[in-house]
This record gives structure tokens, sequence and C-alpha cells, in this order.
């Protein structure tokens, strides 16, 4: 059955490869929300080999633009879209290693905490409400926001991981956001999701001697947690999991809050 799907954060990682791999079933239509076109390269080198990929830019910050992304949409789908995946976020690069009690200055704190919940949270908020008249005129009815297990308290506490919080609490903010709606729109079906993607290595560059150390500590957390740990995915098999468990989700598991594996394992 041919399907519509809406990805935002497709310019890299996680985005470009759900576009990948989407676009190989020839009767997909995938509309690929970046911010910058000119920038996404690898993007726009795989749409020039598969039509069934449309290039939209939209901030997800700005909700006007999120609007016209959906307009753009409804043009060519005849005013549906089947499944919105909300994958953009802003993962802060500098302070990942840092705990609440680091940031001597507080211009600095609100900035990191404003940062993620503006891309992470309202970010996929703007998504769901421009995209929602076109998922409830669909026929598969999904909305799956990537989350992470890092918004699972009971992983923190298991790990003693207490660093990275801005992220961390967007992604705990955000899976209530899921829940809302989730409740809201039950009764017409629509199917609510925060899936985390696993731990997987979306690094395009080398990286800092700062963040090495910030990731290693991570895994070291994690290695609490799950003991065999074998390190992370690549974007291509944790792809390939979510959509198996975005294809067979069903109503009953609105509002959830699941990984790759369909349940609560993390790694
Ligand atoms: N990688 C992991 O291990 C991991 C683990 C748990 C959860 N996740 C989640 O999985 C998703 C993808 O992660 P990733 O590792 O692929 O991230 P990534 O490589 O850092 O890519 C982030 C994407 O989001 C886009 N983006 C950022 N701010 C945006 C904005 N304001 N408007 C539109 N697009 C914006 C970026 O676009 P630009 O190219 O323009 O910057 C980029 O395409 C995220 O939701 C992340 O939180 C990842």
């Amino acid at each position: 059955m041919s399907k519509s799907y809406v990805i935002t954060g497709a310019s890299r990682g996680i985005g470009l490869e759900f576009v990948r791999q989407l676009s190989t079933v020839a009767t997909n239509q995938v509309f690929a929300i970046v911010r910058n076109k000119s920038t996404s390269t690898k993007l726009i080198e795989l749409a020039s080999n598969n039509k069934n990929i449309k290039i939209l830019e939209a901030d997800v910050t700005d909700y006007t633009q999120m609007k016209a992304a959906a307009s753009e949409v409804s043009k060519d789908t005849g005013g549906t879209l089947d499944v919105l995946i909300n994958n953009a976020a802003y993962i802060d690069p500098n302070h990942m290693g840092w705990a609440l009690t680091d940031y001597e200055h507080g211009d600095i704190l609100q900035k990191d905490l404003l940062d993620a919940f503006s891309v992470n949270v309202i970010g996929v908020i703007y998504s769901i409400n421009a995209f929602i008249n076109l998922v409830k005129a669909g026929q598969t009815k999904k909305v799956i926001t990537i989350s992470s297990g890092i918004a699972d308290p009971d992983v923190q506490w298991a790990s003693g991981f207490y660093q990275g919080a801005p992220y961390a609490i967007s992604k705990a903010a955000v899976n209530l956001a899921v829940t809302k709606y989730a409740i809201q729109f039950k009764d017409e079906g629509i199917i609510f999701l925060a899936l985390s993607p696993g731990y997987v290595d979306t690094a395009e560059e080398p990286l800092t001697p700062q963040a090495i150390a910030d990731k290693e500590g991570q895994i070291a957390a994690l290695r609490k947690v799950v003991p065999d740990f074998k390190g992370p995915l690549t974007p291509e098999e944790s792809v390939s999991a979510q959509l198996q468990v975005i294809d067979g989700i069903t109503l009953e598991a609105t509002g959830g809050f699941i990984s790759h594996h369909g349940d609560k394992n993390w790694l």
C-alpha cells in the first residue's frame, strides 16, 4: 500500500536514514524536512536518485514555516499524511558532560535549557499541530516522536548518569506532550508514540577530545545498566528496527514510550 511520510531533521543522522529506507519502497511518498537544503548534500544526492523524495525547508522552531511545509505536503498528497516522524532535535555538543551544578553562569544554564526545550519540545508541538489535520485525513494515522531512553528516570538511577540534564529534561517533557496528544486524539484513531532509537553513532565529524571523554563517560554509565552493551548501533540498524516498531504499533499502544526493540530495553 502506498504511504506518505514526513520526517523532520532529515539532513543527516537518523532522519536521513529514515528517508533512505522509506524511499526504497517506490510507492511511498517521502517528505524530508530540513533547515537548510543547500547544506543537506547527502539528502540532495539521495533525492536525485529517488523521485519519491521531496525536500522541504522549515525550521521546526518556526510555526509559520512548519505550517507552510504542511501546505506543500497537502498539495502533493491531496490533504492527507499517513505517518509523521518528529526526528529533529537539538543535542548540546558542548555540555553533555556537565551536571546541573557545573553551570556557574545562569545565562548559560538558561540557554542550554531553552535551546533544548525550543527544538525538542516546542518544535515537536509545532510540527504535530501543523500536520495533525493531514494525519486525521490519512489512512495510517501515526505520529512518531523520536525520544530517548535517557528520559526514563529508572535508567538515570540505574546508570547514575546525572549529566546532560537539559537534553534529558526536554525529552522527558516531550514524552508528556505525546501523552497529551494521545489522550486527545485516541477517539479519532490517531496513534502517538515516543520512540527511542537506541544508542546510535551519528557523528559525521571527528569528535573533540571533550566529546570523546563525555561519550566514554556515558557508555561507562550505560554498562552499569547493560553490562554486555556492545556499543552504538549504526543508523541503518536503528532505523530498520524502529520501522518495524512503527509498522506494528496499534491504537491500544497509543501514548507509549518504548525503544527500537518495542519495549523498555533502551540499548
Ligand atoms: N544518536 C543517538 O544515539 C540518539 C539516542 C537517543 C535519541 N536520539 C534522538 O534521535 C533523533 C535523531 O538523532 P541524531 O543522532 O540523528 O541527531 P543529529 O545527527 O544531531 O541530527 C539532528 C537533526 O535535527 C535537525 N535539527 C536540529 N535543529 C533543528 C531545527 N530547529 N529545525 C529543523 N531541524 C533541526 C538537524 O538539522 P541540521 O543539519 O540543520 O543541523 C539534523 O538533521 C533525535 O530526536 C535525537 O534526540 C538519538
